[in-house]
């Protein structure tokens, strides 16, 4: 099939990619010129494990081209939207990307095509897209909501192995045809309605940011009452009602999705006059998460002002350089504001940290560097590089009182201990 993918973003070009390895010709559109130069190159322009890999496969086989002419969508058989729709603080999601892109497109089609929605877009979107552009276009343009599940890091095995794929949409035949484009991949197609198929995507993460919230909630209770979340987790995920995954406490959640979408959800539900108060219990929960550490330091230091502290992460997980929404962004923020001399590290995240913070923040090449000569470590980020530290060259660098705050209890506490750390956890007795 020959299909355009808009918006060569994370989502955009792991999309493209994967359709391109199943054979399909396809095109990315980008109208950033800096990415669009890489891409040409057959550079991704985003960290993301196998994509490069991928990214060169497809093009040695000429499946996958990339130009910035929107244009060149006439004639593909499938439009896949993958545009950016970020949201304001208050969770109202900015949808002017996606219209711009669908309002040029109604100009630019001649030929029957289906237009087919990943970006995250509000339960409700895809209707009004159909009113407001589709059933004005002079050719025959079918609707379909297909939203992403894609983790960041983990985006090609998402891609390839998915749990799930929704379809949601009125025509019987588009939704066979893109059944069809998915056809390697072994997985429940489930077709529904377009904004049913919109809201599984805002449940889906609504309800894993709910666990998160709800294990970080437990983890501080087993603080002020002495017992341990690394005990209590395990046993609670093992009802299989329950499930173990997203049971780890730590300093919340952050990324590109849900910090927006248990915003934007809330958003859209005062906005048809339902009050959330869950999901909002959640939000908050999970802004006071990152609180959490910075209070601790204080306590831990006697006060923030002039201390010498090394945060490990910048990420708001492994395995990717995006920072967006990450906890080390306000926890950054805070230290630095209330006197502290903050030195940080990350192997992938210290140039898009920088863009937030210029010199408040002295970034450093490695852990070993930004440990010397702090009075306390805070560990953001669980990367692997950071566990495997040799903590007794950490331990002799460092000035008392060699104070350690595992915000991912990612760390081995009893090692710890005994090389004479003071060391806390997210929910672990501190020692
Ligand atoms: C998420 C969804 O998983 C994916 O399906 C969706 O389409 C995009 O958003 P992603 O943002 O890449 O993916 O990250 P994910 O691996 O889900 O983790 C999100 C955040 O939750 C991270 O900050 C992570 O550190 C945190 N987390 C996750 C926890 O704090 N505890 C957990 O147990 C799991």
């Amino acid at each position: 099939m020959k299909i355009t993918v808009i918006g060569m973003g994370y989502v955009g070009l792991v999309t493209a990619c994967g359709l391109a390895s199943f054979g399909h010709q396809v095109l990315g559109v980008e109208k950033n010129h800096s990415k669009l130069k890489k891409l040409m190159q057959f550079e991704s322009p985003i960290y993301e494990q196998g994509l490069d890999e991928l990214l060169n496969k497809a093009a040695a086989e000429g499946d996958i081209q990339f130009t910035t002419e929107l244009n060149g969508a006439d004639g593909s058989d499938l439009i896949f939207i993958t545009v950016g729709t970020p949201s304001t603080n208050s969770g109202h999601v900015d949808l002017s990307q996606v219209y711009t892109v669908i309002n040029q497109l109604v100009h630019i089609i001649t030929k029957p095509t289906i237009l087919v929605m990943k970006s995250t877009v509000p339960p409700g979107t895809g209707e009004k897209i159909i009113r407001r552009f589709l059933n004005k276009c002079k050719t025959e343009v079918n609707y379909i909501s297909n939203p992403e599940f894609l983790r960041e890091g983990k985006a090609l095995l998402d891609w390839f192995y998915p749990d799930r794929i929704v379809i949601g949409g009125k025509d019987n035949d588009s939704i066979q045809q893109v059944k069809n484009i998915y056809k390697k991949i072994n997985a429940p197609k489930l077709v529904m309605g377009i904004t049913s198929a919109e809201m599984v995507k805002y449940a889906s993460n609504a309800f894993l940011a709910t666990k998160i919230s709800f294990i970080n909630e437990i983890a501080n209770i087993c603080d002020l009452l002495g017992a341990d979340i690394d005990e209590v987790a395990p046993a609670v995920g093992m009802d299989k009602r329950i499930g173990s995954d997203f049971l780890r406490a730590g300093l919340g959640y952050g990324g590109s999705c849900f910090p927006k979408d248990t915003k934007g959800l809330n958003f859209i539900s005062t906005l048809h006059g339902y009050n959330f108060n869950l999901l909002k219990a959640v939000i908050e929960v999970n802004f006071q998460q990152r609180l959490k550490a910075v209070h601790k330091l204080h306590t831990m230091l006697g006060g923030l002002a002039g201390k010498k502290i090394a945060v490990m992460g910048l990420t708001f997980k492994p395995g990717t350089d995006d920072v967006r929404e990450s906890p080390a962004l306000d926890i950054l923020s805070l230290l630095a504001s209330e006197g502290a001399v903050v030195k940080a590290c990350d192997p992938h995240g210290k140039d898009n940290a920088f863009k937030y913070f210029s010199r408040k923040i002295i970034f450093c090449e490695d852990a070993y560097e930004c440990a010397k000569g702090v009075q306390a470590v805070l560990l953001n980020t669980e990367w692997p590089q950071f566990i495997h530290l040799n903590w007794s060259i950490i331990k002799q660098t460092m000035q008392t009182p060699y104070f350690v705050y595992d915000g991912r209890n990612a760390l081995d506490k009893k090692r710890l201990s005994k090389l004479g750390f003071k060391y806390c956890g997210v929910g672990r007795p501190c020692n």
